[in-house]
């Protein structure tokens, strides 16, 4: 059951959230449901690029990383970061990308006293990549858990899990609550990947107990290809947690030169080297766009969509690798099928862009910002069309490109 372009149409009408998508100026035509790869650049972010070039590097030169505060880039856009995810705005810095951030934190809390590293066997494969790192570097224990077990999966002797707050496969939104509550009752700690929740999912991080997180700023945050990921950390932990990374971004005194790490007050102590600052500048100004965006609207839409998208193509013979219609699910939705690749590319094709995850998932991400219900219906439409007409068996469609 699905409903009519007049029916979306009125959705669009009554949407709160509106008025986001004018920040956005996508391609004539373009469906973009691509938004957990790389998310479109907001007019903000745009601007802020410009200026930063054109203005503070072309002309102000080095005085700018004081007149533009580009020392303070980091932390300001944290801030920004910490209201989308529910966590004070003084214990959020942007930096480095998520592995290297889950390295920090991971380490960290070895230092801290913590035995072991775990990850759930199907997370995203950075996570228990760089795990195996720090085993390897540490000859502290690596293990994998079972998918979905959490902190109650948690062999003996291991105590550090990393684990997405939405699956990167399945969109299946983790109980944050519940899961500290497990971890801390074993005295284990979590380290949660944001990855494809922040900027889309009403996180209420501390309300909920977590204590670490990080999370990636070029998704649904917009920041640009490769833009800076960011660090959470509890700010009652954050002036005892000494993490190996001890560069001098996150020394107390940078400019005094000194022999010696003294690490900053708080989450600070998480800068390493030189920020990139054009980079951030991108991200910093794209966070522009979810002002007034409140982030439980956010989540309503993105799920709305997701389902309306779900319902418009239920009889089309696709497996769901998702939660389904009107389940707990976060911005996007994975359909199975042996030739999703070469669907995804005749739906690319047809001005529909959504990505293909190995072995066979078909993944469109449902972005509450600049997506419209009548969008939406119309990529379903058209993924009608390519199944019904079997266009996508056109050999053009099967040749694999690097990124999928
Ligand atoms: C859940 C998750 N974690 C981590 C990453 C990769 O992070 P980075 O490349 O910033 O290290 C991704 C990238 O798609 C991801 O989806």
């Amino acid at each position: 059951m699905t409903i009519t372009p007049a029916e979306a149409r009125a959705l669009d009408r009554d949407d709160p959230l509106t008025d986001a998508r004018r920040h956005f100026d996508l391609p004539e035509g373009l469906i973009y449901l691509d938004g957990n790869s790389l998310g479109p650049p907001p007019a903000q972010a745009k601007a802020a690029i410009r200026a930063c070039v054109e203005t503070e590097w072309a002309t102000d030169l080095i005085a700018s990383w004081n007149s533009a505060d580009w020392m303070g880039l980091p932390l300001r856009t944290g801030a920004r970061i910490a209201r989308l995810i529910g966590v004070p705005e003084t214990s959020v810095i942007a930096a480095d990308s998520v592995s290297v951030n889950i390295f920090k934190l991971a380490a960290g809390l070895l230092n801290a006293g913590l035995k072991g590293v775990a990850v759930e066997r199907g997370d995203f494969p950075t996570d228990g990549y760089v795990l195996e790192g720090l085993s390897r570097l540490s000859g502290t224990p690596f293990a994998y858990v079972e998918p979905g077990a959490g902190a109650a999966g948690l062999p003996d002797g291991v105590q550090i899990l990393v684990k997405s707050a939405v699956h990167f496969r399945s969109a299946a939104i983790a109980d944050i609550a519940a899961e500290e509550r497990a971890a801390k009752a074993r005295g284990a700690a979590i380290v949660w990947d944001l990855s494809h929740a922040a900027g889309l999912v009403d996180l209420r991080l501390a309300a909920r107990g977590a204590r670490y997180a990080v999370g990636c700023g070029y998704k649904f945050l917009n920041g640009g290809p490769g833009a800076p990921a960011f660090v959470y950390c509890d700010p009652d932990l954050a002036d005892g947690f000494s993490q190996p990374l001890s560069g001098w971004m996150g020394h107390a005194r940078p400019f005094d030169f000194a022999d010696g790490y003294e690490p900053a007050p708080g989450v600070a102590r998480f800068g390493a080297g030189t920020p990139a600052i054009v980079s951030m500048t991108a991200l910093h100004g794209a966070l522009e766009a979810y002002e007034g965006v409140d982030m439980a609207q956010a989540e309503a839409k993105a799920r709305a969509l997701g389902d309306l998208f779900l319902r418009a193509v239920d009889d089309l013979g696709f497996g769901l690798a998702c939660p389904g219609p009107g389940e707990a699910r976060a911005g996007h939705v994975s359909l199975t099928h042996e030739d999703g690749y070469a669907i995804v590319q005749a739906m690319i094709a047809r001005g529909v862009v959504g990505d293909f995850r190995s072995p066979d998932i078909l993944r469109f991400g449902f972005s509450p910002l600049y997506l419209s219900y009548a969008d939406v219906l119309r990529a379903a439409r058209i993924l009608r069309e390519i199944m019904d007409g079997q266009s996508w068996r056109e050999p053009r469609f099967a040749a694999r490109k690097a990124v999928t």
